[in-house]
Parts: C-alpha cells; structure tokens; sequence
C-alpha cells in the first residue's frame, strides 16, 4: 500500500537541511511513497500549509543551504495565535489526519525533538533526524551542520589573526553553540585561538588575562579568543548552583529540568557577555580589544560535503526506516552508522563537551588556555 509521509523542518536552520529533505524524498519516492511538506515547522502543520515534494523539487537542492520548507521555533503546546499563546497540538494532530498520512519526518535540533515527542505522545508515527550547527543533540555523535559552520567560525578566526596580529589587539571572537562548546572548541583549535571559552568550563577572568599577558612577555602582542555564546564566569556558574541548591524541589523530573532551564537562561542572560569580556581584558592586559560577533554567518550558504553526505545517509536511512514501520525514533549517527534511537532517550537531553574529550586535552597541550588554568 502506498505510504503517504509529511516532513517538516523546525528550529533554527542549518546547512543540510535540503540535502536531508532531498535524502527523506527521493528515497521514499523510490519506493513508492507520496511526500508533503508542511512549511515553516510545526507552524506550517497547525496552519496546514503545504508543498508537494516531488522529484523536481527535490531535484537540485542538496548543494542549498537554508531549508526550502522554511522553518520557525514554534512549539505545537505552547503556539503564539493572535494575541495569545495557545496549545495547537491537537490541531496538528487533525491536519496529520486529513492528509492521512502514515508517518511525520521532523528535522531539527535538541527543540524539535521534545516538540516531536509530543506529538509522538498524542499517537503520531514521528520520526526525526537531528540538524543543529551546535552539535549538542544527545544520543547521536553528529548532526549535520555542525561541520559547515566549523569551517566557516575557523575561517573567521584564520582571518581575525592578520589584522589582531598588525594592531597588537586582543580580538574576542564570539561563536554560536548555545549552551554547548562544541563550535568554539572546535574552530578555536582548527583556528588556533590562544584562548577558548565554552560553557562547560566556567572561566577566571584573571586567568585569561594572566594567559594574554604572558604571551605579550614572549613576544606575542596580540590574542584570539574564542568564546562560546554561553560561555560563563566562575561567579556566575556558582550562583547558578546556588540558586539551584535553594529552589523548592519540584513535583516531577521534566517539571524540575524545566525550572532548571529557565534558572539558567534568567542567569544567562546577565552572563558575562562578550563585549564585557572584551573590556575587561583590556583593563587587565593594557592591550587594545576588538569584538567580533560571528552571528548567523555561521549558519548560512552551501553545506559541505561532509554535511551533504550526513544528511544524505540519515534522511535515506529514514525512508527505509519508514518503509519497514519503525516510528517513535531519532535516526542517529553511531559509530558511522544511521540507526534508530527510542525518542524518549533523546528527549530533555544535551551532548555537552566532556571535560575529558579529546579535544580538551589537545587543546590544552598545545598550550591553548581555556580559562580555568594559564
Ligand atoms: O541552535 C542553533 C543556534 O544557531 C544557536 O547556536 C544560537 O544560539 C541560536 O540558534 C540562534 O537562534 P536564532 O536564529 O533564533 O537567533
């Protein structure tokens, strides 16, 4: 019997996002199935907004970087409508119904998967593929788009070190990642930043500078640093604990992790910001600081081929996953492979960079500072 499949994109995009619509479509074309896309994320469903994906579409899009679904950071349980913010998940429910479709294809990042989870819950067959330039989706050692956006932050830093090197500047790059190190760890050691900042190392403001000053001693009178976008202080990282260690214990584990969440992001948003970061060092240094925010650069034009190709083995294993009825699942990289992870092991999680990783030894044996030791 013919499979009718829906695919939405959803959260912030990500380069690959056209080469996994194109892996999910043509494969499931080739087997006979019937593919629609709902534009813009889950909104797009609620709306049922609608685009028929077939193999012309389908055809010369894999080198496209955005999403040609469009995307939003729209969550079916709690969806702006009007004025207010509504619980749409049983609209979304009866637009699956009335295309009588067999199975959702949801791409997206650590957001999706909870919001797919939820229609999961409600009795959807759901199926995901994890995108995010963060890298921090659990369950799965890669998603795609992280790669694309590590060539583009190291090239940033590549370049940022002429002109820091020509003025005798400390350069402050700031590089996305969300909570997660991955992109600045990464493109600051591809790049070689002197100095590198993510979110699961809290940094000593004094300790970097001690590190900028004591390459000036050696001659090097100008630094990169690399700080993740949620990057924290030492300070901010203890009151975050502290506020933890008082807040009343909440009824279950997701109430808790949520209020966990928003603690953080309240903290979050009075963190050390880059361009604070920036002064600061000047202060302590006596050099001249720059910012540089790479932003949504990062995010933006044609993935690469590593990307292509991610995209393109986990959107094909979809379709065949499909094919043979396994729903409820994230199709994850493992070890090389595309397999299914059970949803619920995804879900309220975070691949965060291990303090023991690799690439935090490395880093710290070529002599780069991440902010708790010179
Ligand atoms: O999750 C991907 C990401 O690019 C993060 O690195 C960043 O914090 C966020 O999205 C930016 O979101 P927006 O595009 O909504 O500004």
């Amino acid at each position: 019997m013919t499979k009718f499949v829906g695919i939405l994109t959803a959260g912030g995009d990500s380069p690959g996002l056209n080469a996994a619509i194109r892996g999910v479509g043509k494969a499931a074309l080739g087997v006979g199935m019937h593919i629609v896309g709902f534009h813009d994320g889950f909104r797009g469903l609620m709306n049922n907004r609608t685009m028929r994906l077939d193999s012309a579409v389908l055809s010369g899009i894999l080198t496209v970087g955005g999403t040609i679904l469009g995307t939003s950071r729209d969550k079916p349980h709690k969806m702006p409508v009007g004025d207010r913010v509504m619980d749409m998940t049983d609209v979304m429910v009866d637009t699956y119904k009335r295309h009588h479709l067999d199975a959702l294809v949801c791409l997206g990042g650590g957001g999706t998967q909870k919001n797919a989870y939820r229609l999961l819950q409600k009795g959807l067959n759901i199926i995901t593929l994890p995108k995010t330039i963060d890298n921090d989706v659990a369950m799965t050692d890669a998603t795609f788009g992280f790669d694309t956006a590590l060539s583009i932050a190291t090239e940033a830093i590549d370049r940022l070190h002429s002109t820091a090197h020509s003025h005798h500047r400390i350069v402050v790059t700031e590089v996305m990642g969300h909570n997660t190190g991955w992109l600045a760890l990464g493109s600051g050691i591809a790049g070689g930043a002197d100095v590198i900042l993510i979110p699961e190392i809290p940094f000593d403001v004094e300790v970097v500078a001690e590190a900028i000053r004591q390459r000036s001693r050696g001659g090097h009178r100008f630094s990169i640093v690399a700080v993740s976008e949620g990057a924290i202080s030492k300070e901010v990282a203890s009151a975050i604990q502290q506020a933890e260690a008082k807040k009343a214990p909440a009824e279950n584990d997701e109430e808790l992790n949520e209020a966990k969440a928003m603690l953080k992001d309240m903290v979050g948003q009075q963190r050390q910001s880059t361009w604070k970061l920036a002064r600061q060092l000047e202060k302590l240094t006596g050099l001249e600081s720059r910012v540089t925010i790479l932003g949504h650069v990062q995010r933006g034009g044609t993935p690469s081929a590593v990307d292509r190709l991610l995209a393109t083995q986990l959107g094909t294993a979809c379709a065949e996953l499909i094919e043979k009825d396994t729903f409820g699942v994230m199709v994850a990289l493992q070890n090389g492979q595309a397999v299914p992870v059970p949803l619920e092991q995804v879900v309220g999680k975070r691949k965060s960079v291990p303090l023991d990783h690799p690439w935090v030894r490395s880093a710290r044996e070529v002599g780069t500072c991440l902010g708790d030791t010179v």
